[in-house]
C-alpha cells in the first residue's frame, strides 16, 4: 500500500472493494497512536503518533494537535523526544506539566516541566526527581499551589528506588520464604510501587517544587505490604481530587497471602496527610455489601470532589468475576457506599463522571466491542443501561464541557479513530481517522469484516465469530481457513486493532480468518464467561467444533479442507488439545504460541488464584487422578493422537506459562515424528513486543501455514 496517494486511496475505499494487502512489515511500521488528551476547556486534544523505520531501525514520535471546534487541520505540536507524559493541569486550563524520561544529572531520574499549552518551548524545569516517576496527575488548588501525583518503586523504608543510585549488590541470590517468586516478566522483591505526592508552587507563570515528595503507601500492610499501583498495573489505580485535596488508591488486600486472592480495596488519604493516615473505604465485612470481597479497579473522583466511584467484583480469588459499580462519599469517617445497577450482566472496566457529578459514563465489553453506559447516580439495583457508542473497542475517554464525551477506540480495521458524541449517543463527530491518514491502512474498512452467530450444545444462547476477509475478497472464490482461538479463557476476540494478532494482516495472506467467541468469553454475559470453570477441554471445545462446522456448511467461500489453526496462551492450550481431538484432524497446519501443554505443570505459574478457580481447587494428589480438571483436560493424554504440523512458539520470559511447556510440546512431536518447528524469543514474554521480533514471528508462522494450506508455491515451511 506504500505506493498510493493518501487523497486518492481515502477517495476509492469509498467506491471500490479493498484490494490492497496489510503486510506484517507494514502493520508494525505503521503510526501507533496513543490517546486523544483534551485540553479542560474542550478546545482541543494533544495526542502521539509513533511510526518505526525499518531502515534505521528506530522510532519516532511526534506530539499532534486536533481541534475540536473547528476543523482545522492537525498540526504538530511537538517532535523531538524529551516529553514522556503530558497532563492537564484541573484548575489550570492553559497550563501543563509534562515528565522528561531523563534529568541533567543523568542519574536515572526524570525531570518535570510547567509551561502554557500553547506551546512546548515556553515550558520551564520545575524539578528534577532522583527516580524513574511516572503516572502523572495534577491539580491546582484554591490556594493555588499544584498538588500532582507520581508513582515509582520505593524500598521498605518508603525511598523512592534508583537502580542508578543503588549498590550492585555482590551476589544475584534471590530467597524467598512465602509465594508469589514471580509475575509476569520479572522476580518479586522487597521493592514495591508506590504512590507519591508533591506541591508545587506557582507564581508568575513559574513553578517551584516545594519540600519533598510524600509517600502513601509504603509502611501500610501486615500479612501483604500495600503496593500500588499493583505490581503491573499503572496510575489507572489511584486518583487525585479535582480540588487537590484528596487522594485515592487501590492495593491487594493486606490481610491476605498475595499469591492466593484477587481481593483488593480503595484506601482514601488526605493530599497532606501520610501513608499512616490511610483508611480503607471499601474494608472487607462491612455489613451492607458482604458480597463485596474481589477485585477493585478504576477509582475515580467526581468533578465536585466529593464522591468517588469504582468497579469491583465478588469473588474473592476469582480474577474474571463481573464487575459492579461503586460509589462512596470521600470524606474521611463516612465512606458511604452505594452499588449502582447491581443486576447489570456486564462487566464495566472504567469510570468517568459528568460535568455536574450525578452520572457515570462506563464503558464495557459488550458484544464483541467495548461500548460506553451513561449509569445516572439514582439507579435502582435493575437499571439496564444502553450503549452510546457502537464499533470498536474504547481505548480511553473524556467528558468535555457541555458533557460532550471525547473518546479515542480502534476497530479491526483503524489503529486509531478519534470521535465525539453527546450523552445520548447521537451526534457523532469524526476528529480523525487512522485508517484515512496512515497510507499504511489506506482501503481498510467496515467492510473487510463481518461476524455471524452459531448454535452449539452448551448453551440455549448462540454464540458470535467474527470473519475478516482478505484484499480483493470476491465471495465467488474460495479462500483458505485460518480459525483463530483467544486467550484467557476469560477474554474475547473483539472489533480492535492488535500489533500482535492483527486478523487483516492474516487474512491478506489469503485466508478467510475466523475469530470465535465460545464458552468462557467475555462480553456476552457473566453465565458464559463462567461455565468455562472446571470445563476446559469440553464446553469451548465443543463450542469451537460448531464454529467450523457452521463455517463448512454455510459460507461456501471458506475453504475448510486447507485450514490452518492457531492460538496463544489458552488459545494455545486450546490448539493443542486439538491436536489430541478430531479437530486437530481437520486442519493443515496448528499454531501454539506460549500456549499450556500440560495442565500438571500449571502450579508452576505465578497466579495461583487463577488454577485454584479454573481447576476448581488447589493442586494436591488428585490433580494426577480422573474427575479432577487438572488430570482430565491435560493435552498430554492425548499425545498418541498427535499428527497435525504444529508450529510452537515459546519465549523465556514468559512466567505466566513458563517455556518449558513449549519444550515440552516439541519434544513431544519431534519424537513422534510430527513435522513441527520452535521458534523462541530469549527476551520476549508472554507477548511477543519487539518490532524486529514481531517480523520475525510474522515471517515464521506465515512460512509454515502458507506452505501447509497451498497459498505458498514454497517447497519448504521452514
Ligand atoms: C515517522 O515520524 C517522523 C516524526 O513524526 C516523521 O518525520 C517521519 O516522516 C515518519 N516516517 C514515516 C515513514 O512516515
Ligand atoms: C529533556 O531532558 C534532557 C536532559 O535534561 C534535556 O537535554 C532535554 O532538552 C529535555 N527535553 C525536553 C523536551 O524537555
Ligand atoms: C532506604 O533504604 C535504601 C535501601 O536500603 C537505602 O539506600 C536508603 O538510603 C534508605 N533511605 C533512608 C532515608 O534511610
Ligand atoms: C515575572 O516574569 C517576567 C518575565 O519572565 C519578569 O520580567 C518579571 O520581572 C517577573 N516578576 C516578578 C515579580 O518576578
Ligand atoms: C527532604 O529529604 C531529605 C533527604 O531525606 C532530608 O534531608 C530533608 O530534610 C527533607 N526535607 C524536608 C523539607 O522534609
Ligand atoms: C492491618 O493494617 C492496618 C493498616 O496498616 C491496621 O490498621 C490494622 O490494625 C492491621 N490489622 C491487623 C490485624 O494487624
Ligand atoms: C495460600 O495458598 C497456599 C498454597 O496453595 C496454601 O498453602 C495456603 O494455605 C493458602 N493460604 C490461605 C490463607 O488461603
Ligand atoms: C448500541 O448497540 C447496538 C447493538 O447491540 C447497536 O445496534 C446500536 O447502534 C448501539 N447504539 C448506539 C447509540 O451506538
Ligand atoms: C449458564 O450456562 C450453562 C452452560 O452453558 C447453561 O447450561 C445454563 O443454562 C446457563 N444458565 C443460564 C441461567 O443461562
Ligand atoms: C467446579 O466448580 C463449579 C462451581 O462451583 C461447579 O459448577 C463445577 O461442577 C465444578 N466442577 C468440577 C469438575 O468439580
Ligand atoms: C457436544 O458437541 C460435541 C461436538 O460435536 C460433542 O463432541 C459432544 O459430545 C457434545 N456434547 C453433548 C453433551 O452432547
Ligand atoms: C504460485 O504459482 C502460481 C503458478 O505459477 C502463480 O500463479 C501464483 O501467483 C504463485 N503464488 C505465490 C504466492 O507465489
Amino acid at each position: 500500500m506504500k505506493s498510493l496517494n493518501l487523497l486518492a486511496a481515502a477517495a476509492a475505499s469509498a467506491l471500490l472493494p479493498a484490494v490492497d494487502a496489510i503486510t506484517p512489515r507494514e502493520m508494525l511500521a505503521a503510526n501507533r497512536y496513543s490517546v486523544a488528551l483534551p485540553d479542560p476547556s474542550g478546545e482541543f486534544a494533544f495526542f502521539t503518533a509513533t511510526n518505526y523505520s525499518w531502515a534505521t531501525h528506530k522510532t519516532s514520535t511526534s506530539w499532534k494537535r486536533i481541534e475540536l471546534k473547528t476543523k482545522k487541520a492537525i498540526t504538530t505540536w511537538h517532535t523531538g523526544g524529551g516529553i514522556s507524559e503530558l497532563v492537564f493541569i484541573q484548575n489550570d486550563p492553559h497550563n501543563i506539566l509534562y515528565l522528561n524520561s531523563s534529568n541533567a544529572e543523568d542519574n536515572g531520574g526524570v525531570s518535570l516541566y510547567y509551561g502554557p499549552s500553547s506551546s512546548p518551548k515556553s515550558a520551564k524545569l520545575v524539578a528534577s526527581l532522583p527516580a524513574p516517576y511516572s503516572g502523572l496527575k495534577a491539580s491546582r488548588t484554591a490556594s493555588g499551589d499544584i498538588h500532582f501525583l507520581v508513582y515509582t518503586k520505593a524500598w521498605p523504608n518508603g525511598t523512592a528506588y534508583n537502580e542508578q543510585l543503588s549498590a550492585t549488590p555482590l551476589s544475584t541470590a534471590r530467597i524467598y520464604s512465602s509465594i508469589y517468586v514471580r509475575h509476569w516478566d520479572y522476580y518479586l522483591d522487597e521493592k514495591k510501587n508506590a504512590v507519591f505526592g508533591g506541591v508545587l508552587k506557582v507564581s508568575n507563570g513559574t513553578a517551584v517544587l516545594k519540600g519533598n515528595l510524600t509517600n502513601y503507601v509504603t509502611g501500610i500492610g501486615n500479612i501483604t505490604k500495600a503496593e500500588s499501583p499493583l505490581d503491573l498495573n499503572d496510575q489507572g489505580d489511584y486518583d487525585l481530587s479535582p480540588d487537590g485535596t484528596k487522594v485515592v488508591f487501590i492495593s491487594k488486600d493486606i490481610d491476605l497471602p498475595l499469591a492466593n486472592y484477587t481481593s483488593s480495596q480503595l484506601w482514601y488519604v488526605p493530599f497532606d496527610g501520610t501513608a499512616k493516615d490511610a483508611v480503607r473505604i471499601n474494608p472487607r465485612g462491612g455489613t451492607k455489601y458482604p458480597e463485596q470481597q474481589g477485585a477493585s479497579s478504576a477509582p475515580k473522583f467526581s468533578p465536585d470532589s466529593k464522591s468517588v466511584g469504582w468497579v469491583q467484583q465478588n469473588g474473592i480469588s476469582y480474577e474474571s468475576d463481573r464487575n459492579i459499580i461503586y460509589v462512596a462519599k470521600a470524606e474521611k469517617g463516612s465512606f458511604d457506599v452505594t452499588a449502582l445497577a447491581t443486576k447489570w450482566d456486564r462487566g464495566p472496566d472504567h469510570l468517568e463522571w459528568s460535568r455536574d457529578s450525578k452520572t457515570l459514563f462506563a464503558s464495557a465489553t459488550d458484544l464483541g466491542r467495548g461500548r460506553i453506559f451513561p449509569v445516572p447516580l439514582d439507579s435502582e439495583e435493575t437499571f439496564q443501561p444502553k450503549n452510546i457508542t457502537n464499533e470498536g473497542v474504547v481505548s480511553s475517554y473524556f467528558v468535555l464541557p457541555g458533557d460532550r464525551i471525547l473518546i479515542s477506540d480502534s476497530k479491526i480495521w483503524s489503529s486509531r479513530d478519534i470521535y465525539s458524541v453527546i450523552p445520548d449517543g447521537k451526534e457523532v463527530i469524526s476528529h480523525f481517522q487512522a485508517n484515512t491518514a496512515d497510507e499504511e491502512l489506506a482501503g481498510l474498512g467496515p467492510q473487510d469484516v463481518s461476524e455471524f452467530y452459531y448454535s452449539t450444545n452448551t448453551s440455549e444462547i448462540k454464540q458470535q465469530s467474527w470473519i475478516v476477509y482478505p484484499k480483493g475478497f470476491d465471495k465467488s472464490k474460495k479462500y483458505p481457513l485460518a480459525f483463530i482461538s483467544h486467550g484467557g479463557p476469560q477474554g474475547n476476540h473483539a472489533n480492535s486493532w492488535s500489533t500482535r494478532w492483527n486478523f487483516k494482516v492474516w487474512a491478506d495472506q489469503g485466508y478467510v480468518v475466523i475469530a470465535p467467541n465460545p464458552t468462557a468469553s467475555t462480553g456476552w454475559g457473566q453465565n458464559l464467561t463462567d461455565s468455562v470453570q472446571g470445563r476446559w477441554g469440553s464446553y469451548p471445545y465443543w463450542d469451537l467444533v460448531h464454529a467450523w462446522q457452521y463455517v463448512r456448511d454455510n459460507l461456501d467461500y471458506v475453504d475448510t479442507d486447507n485450514g490452518i489453526e492457531a492460538g496463544a496462551s489458552f488459545g494455545g492450550y486450546m490448539t493443542n488439545w486439538m491436536q489430541g481431538h478430531e479437530m486437530g484432524r481437520w486442519f493443515k497446519a496448528l499454531v501454539t504460541h506460549d500456549g499450556s501443554t500440560s495442565t500438571l505443570n500449571q502450579f508452576a505459574s505465578e497466579e495461583l488464584w487463577f488454577m485454584d478457580h479454573d481447576f476448581n481447587g488447589t493442586f494436591t494428589p488428585k490433580a494426577f487422578q480422573p474427575g479432577s480438571p487438572y488430570y482430565d483436560w491435560n493435552p498430554m493424554l492425548y499425545i498418541d493422537n498427535f499428527a497435525t504440523p504444529h508450529f510452537v512458539i515459546h519465549n523465556d520470559k514468559d512466567y505466566r506459562l513458563p517455556v518449558a511447556e513449549g519444550i515440552l510440546l516439541f519434544n513431544v512431536l519431534q519424537t513422534k515424528g510430527v513435522p513441527s518447528k520452535f521458534l523462541n524469543f530469549p527476551d520476549e514474554n508472554h507477548l511477543v513486543l519487539n518490532r524486529e521480533n514481531s517480523l520475525v514471528w510474522h515471517t515464521e508462522i506465515f512460512k509454515w501455514i502458507n506452505y501447509y494450506s497451498g497459498i505458498s508455491n514454497a517447497t519448504s515451511p521452514y
